[in-house]
């Protein structure tokens, strides 16, 4: 990887040092060099301006730069950048904890703050793990994850990640061995999935699935059936239902929250990416009050025992009680049903193309699914020459654009992958 001579200074000292994520750095093309964004639209330092169709890793739901969360971060800047949770808190978290179990359905009361969706989903596997030692269980240590599951890149959520088709494989022999199902989508499916729950019930603290999309394994919708399936057997089991809504979570699939539409309430959530709006780095797990519960003790080793040095931290919650404003003020759903619409008609003449095996759209996700992508670095460089920040991956060209994008730039950015593909 090479920085081309016309870059700026910091490009052409900074890149030798730098570790890209998801990249062979030998073969991967030179990153390009963001200068500024806003709204929809990221500029570089070349002077090009893209259109956004991926809003940073699917975060950015109000768009880059919204003045209000701006105007959050600033005042809580000049008051409290930063300070530890431990023994201490602050009125963003409590205030944040507080509006987000109002949000979410059933007794989801109890939030703990960390800084990234894995972070995330390891507490949440800890409390599950935990709630069964707690209860005397030794034995029930294990999560039932799904094929096409994705939870992150720690070595923990890896191993509740797809063994074969995810891009952790190569990681398996120094991964925890879990239950990996398919998902029970349909008679035959649950009947087997039933029995496999049956087996291993003994052994599990919890199921992990992500509601609706599992989304870096390939943008793959179920029906909110599924989920109902899954708490029914979690319930008659006595397993903990752990929902994964760092990607759904936040209008991305037409509700707040992916599990409103099935009508279940989960033991503990994972929530993440789009909760400060895309703006800092935070993520929560909440837990219903049976899990918190198991936790109370006159034994101080019944306490949960993690804290990250940045958990809660004020900036981050500032911006996530200034995202959470916006979904009051402003007609954030409604405009998640209206880019539907508009993907739904715009991406549809993509299906007739040739090596194109499905086009689907669910909230405001777009998917056209490929049978193979030879290269999805040259597939996206093409994207960029167009003007579009689209980034295949696997054999999936997707949108998952910001709420607040206007029509014209969703409808270019659904001709692009067209002309892209046709080409
Ligand atoms: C469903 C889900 N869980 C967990 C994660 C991991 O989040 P992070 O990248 O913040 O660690 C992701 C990230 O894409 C995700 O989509």
């Amino acid at each position: 990887m090479s920085a081309p001579a016309s870059m700026p200074d910091w490009y052409q000292q900074g890149l030798p040092h730098i570790w890209l994520p998801y990249s062979q750095m030998k073969t991967a093309p030179s990153p390009l060099a963001a200068q500024g964004t806003q709204g929809s639209h990221i500029t570089l330092t070349d002077g090009r301006t893209l259109v956004d169709g991926v809003a940073a890793w699917w975060t950015a739901c109000h768009g880059y730069n919204h003045p209000h969360i701006r105007q959050a971060v600033m005042r809580q800047l000049e008051v409290m950048p930063h300070v530890m949770f431990g023994g201490m808190v602050h009125e963003p978290a409590l205030r944040l904890a507080s509006r987000l179990c109002a949000l979410l359905p059933g007794d989801l009361e109890r939030v703990f703050f960390t800084d990234s969706g894995s972070v995330a989903v390891e507490v949440a596997m800890k409390m599950a793990i935990q709630y069964r030692l707690n209860k005397g269980e030794r034995q029930r240590t294990k999560m039932l994850a799904f094929h096409g599951g994705y939870h992150g890149d720690t070595l923990a959520t890896m191993a509740v990640c797809d063994p074969e088709e995810g891009m952790h494989h190569l990681y398996g022999p120094a991964l925890a061995e879990h239950v990996i199902a398919p998902l029970p989508v349909d008679a035959a499916s649950t009947q087997a999935f039933m029995a496999l729950l049956a087996r291993h019930a003994h052994e599990l603290a919890g199921i992990i699935v992500e509601p609706l999309v599992q989304g870096a394994g390939g943008m793959l919708f179920h029906a909110p059936d599924v989920l109902r399936t899954l708490r029914a057997a979690a319930d008659h089991y006595n397993v903990l239902l752990i929902l994964d809504e760092i990607f759904t979570g936040f209008g991305r699939t037409g509700t707040l929250f992916a599990c409103e539409q099935a009508g279940i309430t989960p033991d503990i959530i994972t929530l993440s990416k789009a909760l400060t709006g895309g703006t800092m780095a935070l993520a929560a797990t909440v837990a219903r009050r049976h899990v918190f519960d198991a936790f109370l003790s006159d034994n101080p080793e019944h306490a949960l025992m993690h804290g990250p040095t940045f958990m809660a931290n004020p900036l981050a919650c500032a911006c996530a009680n200034a995202s959470l404003d916006l979904f009051e003020t402003e007609p954030r759903l409604e405009q998640v049903a209206a880019i539907n619409a508009v993907m739904a008609e715009a991406l549809e003449p993509c299906r007739t193309l040739p090596g194109v095996r499905d086009v689907r759209t669910l909230g405001a996700i777009g998917v056209v699914e490929l049978q193979h992508i030879a290269n999805p670095d040259a597939l996206r460089q093409h994207m960029v020459a167009h003007g579009a920040w689209i980034r295949p991956f696997r054999n999936i060209v997707y949108l998952t654009p910001a709420f607040t994008i206007t029509e014209q730039d969703l409808r270019f950015l659904c001709r692009t992958i067209h002309t892209v593909l046709a080409g």
